[in-house]
């Protein structure tokens, strides 16, 4: 398993995947990895020849500051717990000032979607969740990404985001959901 930080490394080492026709599945994450996250995990270990797990607590998403604060950040225990897993992974742990060089002032508007439900108490999350998630869309370019479906309302939102904005602002990935 390997640890990268920075976007320039992470793309090139999949390029000279993608250019020997390897495909490659993302799991999003914000760390603190559990159970849930390794059953992500291994069905994209499973479909695909590369799996990249990205370790990033997103600011944009947090409407609390306090909540990003307190927020767990245990990127040694969730690189040995993955660094035991089986097959090849790397694990893209970026800084916030690699993904967010200057402030993310994308809009994503998917109503009635994002603003009913949790969207209705937390004003923004949402939006952060389909910048960062676009994003990492742009930089792993994957041949598929995988969410949980705990997370319903969001699955939903990125759902309509690879629907809507294809290609604009997610590429040509498709999602896989596991539960
Ligand atoms: O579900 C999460 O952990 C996060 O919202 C996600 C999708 C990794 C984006 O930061």
């Amino acid at each position: 398993m390997k640890l990268v930080q920075t976007i320039k490394e992470l793309q090139s080492e999949l390029d000279a995947l993608r250019s020997e026709g390897k495909t490659i599945g993302l799991v999003p994450t914000m760390g603190a990895l559990h159970a849930g996250h390794a059953s992500l995990v291994k069905r994209a270990v499973a479909e695909n020849d590369v799996v990249v797990v990205s370790d990033f607590v997103n600011p944009t998403q947090f409407n609390d500051k306090n909540d990003l604060a307190k927020y767990p950040r245990t990127l040694d225990a969730d690189c040995e717990l993955f660094g035991k897993s089986r097959g090849g992974f790397c694990f893209f742990a970026p800084s916030v000032e690699e993904i967010y060089p200057e402030p993310d002032t994308r809009q994503f508007s998917y109503a009635p979607l994002d603003t009913v439900m949790e969207g209705r108490f937390r004003p923004g999350h949402f939006n952060g969740v389909c910048q960062i998630v676009s994003k990492l869309f742009m930089i792993v370019n994957p041949t598929r990404a995988y969410f949980g479906e705990k997370d319903f309302q969001q699955l939903a939102i990125i759902r309509e985001m690879v629907k809507t904005d294809r290609v604009q602002r997610t590429g040509n990935c498709r999602l896989s959901y596991c539960a």
